[in-house]
């Protein structure tokens, strides 16, 4: 078998919902300004105990059950996430510990927003290569810690929660080529404020926060990451009209509605719109969307779906995949 596909997906969304009341008055802003500049009425927060460990497992978990594949079964495990504080070692290797897997290869991957499409990409190569016969790729963040909450450009955006995918081997095309890519002369337009050594030596500690060009960040993204959907979609050997479900990364409502007109994208294709209700929780954004989509009766197995995942680095990656 030459070709891979996602045999299932699984999802993970904090239990805290926080509506744009409880962020704004710190930031002098309003719920409608919130709406209107975002698409995002509420979020998920993790609350103590909902750890990027625990979310990622819960995530793993409920995608090998859908795959219907046994933990053992897997070869090994991708996490995506710059939210785990332990440098090392990768929290990829407690995942697959906690799932019971036979000791498969397990490590983190740093592509922030575009992390779950690098792990889908990797995991779908690795298949193919006989490097692995399934994959376990989880994007997992917990933003809310490092959340500037007197941030006005981005206090209400990040949010928390986990998507997993199990890919493995097909007999027919399931995970296109990978149309990715970085630019890091634009390292400055999303990134971690300070280093792990700024914060530690500094007057008052605290967790590094998460800082954002957000005028900057809208326009390429809306613009840039268009043609990038356009590409990945020519490598699948398809047309904009012969989609069935558009999955972007779900920054911001206003960058998914620009990319669907920039790609011209007919009314028929069913655009994922999770952030509303869930926020932007990078690397586990897309998975946790396509969830929804399934949950609202708007994902059908076989479907055709783009994904684009793109953010700081300023990374990106998309993929056309056939939905499990
Ligand atoms: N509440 C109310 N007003 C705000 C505000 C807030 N939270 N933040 C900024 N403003 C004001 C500014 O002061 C400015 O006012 P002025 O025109 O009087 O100077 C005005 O709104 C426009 O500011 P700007 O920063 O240009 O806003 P914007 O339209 O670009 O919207 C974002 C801000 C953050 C919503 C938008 O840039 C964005 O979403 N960018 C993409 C970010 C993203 O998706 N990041 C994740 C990628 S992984």
């Amino acid at each position: 078998m030459n070709h891979t596909r996602i045999l299932g997906i699984g999802a993970y969304r904090a239990s805290r919902v926080v509506p744009n009341s409880e962020i704004v008055e710190r930031i002098d802003s309003s719920d409608e300004w919130v709406q209107q500049r975002s698409g995002i009425r509420e979020r998920r927060w993790a609350t103590e105990d909902e750890t990027v460990r625990s979310m990622g497992l819960a995530a793993s978990r409920q995608a090998l059950e859908r795959a219907g594949v046994d933990a053992r079964q897997i070869d090994c495990v991708i996490v995506a996430t710059v939210s785990h504080f332990m440098q090392t070692p990768a929290v990829a290797t407690l995942i697959a510990h906690d799932l019971g897997a036979d000791q498969p290869a397990a490590f983190d991957i740093s592509a922030a927003c575009a992390g779950f499409s690098h792990g889908i990409a990797l995991a779908s190569d690795l298949v193919r290569g006989g490097s692995a016969r399934h994959v376990l790729v989880v994007g997992v963040e917990r933003l809310s810690e490092i959340t500037d909450p007197d941030d006005r450009g981005s206090a209400f955006i990040f949010a928390d929660g986990a998507g997993a995918a199990v890919v493995g081997p097909s007999e027919t095309p399931g995970i296109g080529p990978v149309v990715w890519g970085s630019d890091g002369e634009q390292y400055d337009l999303i990134r971690q404020r300070e280093d792990w050594r700024e914060v530690i030596v500094a007057e008052q500690p605290r967790m590094p926060h998460l800082t954002m060009q957000g005028a900057a960040v809208f326009r390429w993204a809306s613009f840039t990451m268009a043609k990038v959907g356009l590409q990945a979609l020519d490598r699948f050997g398809i047309g904009p009209d012969d989609l069935d479900c558009f999955v972007p990364h779900q920054a911001n409502m206003r960058i998914t509605d620009a990319m669907a007109r920039a790609m011209k994208l007919p009314e028929t294709v069913r655009v994922a719109r999770d952030i509303a209700t869930q926020g932007n929780t990078s690397a586990a954004s897309i998975p946790l969307a396509l969830d929804r989509m399934y949950l609202d009766g708007e994902a059908r197995s076989g479907d055709r779906a783009l994904l684009i995942a793109f953010g700081a680095g300023l990374a990106y990656a998309a993929q056309v995949v056939v939905l499990p």
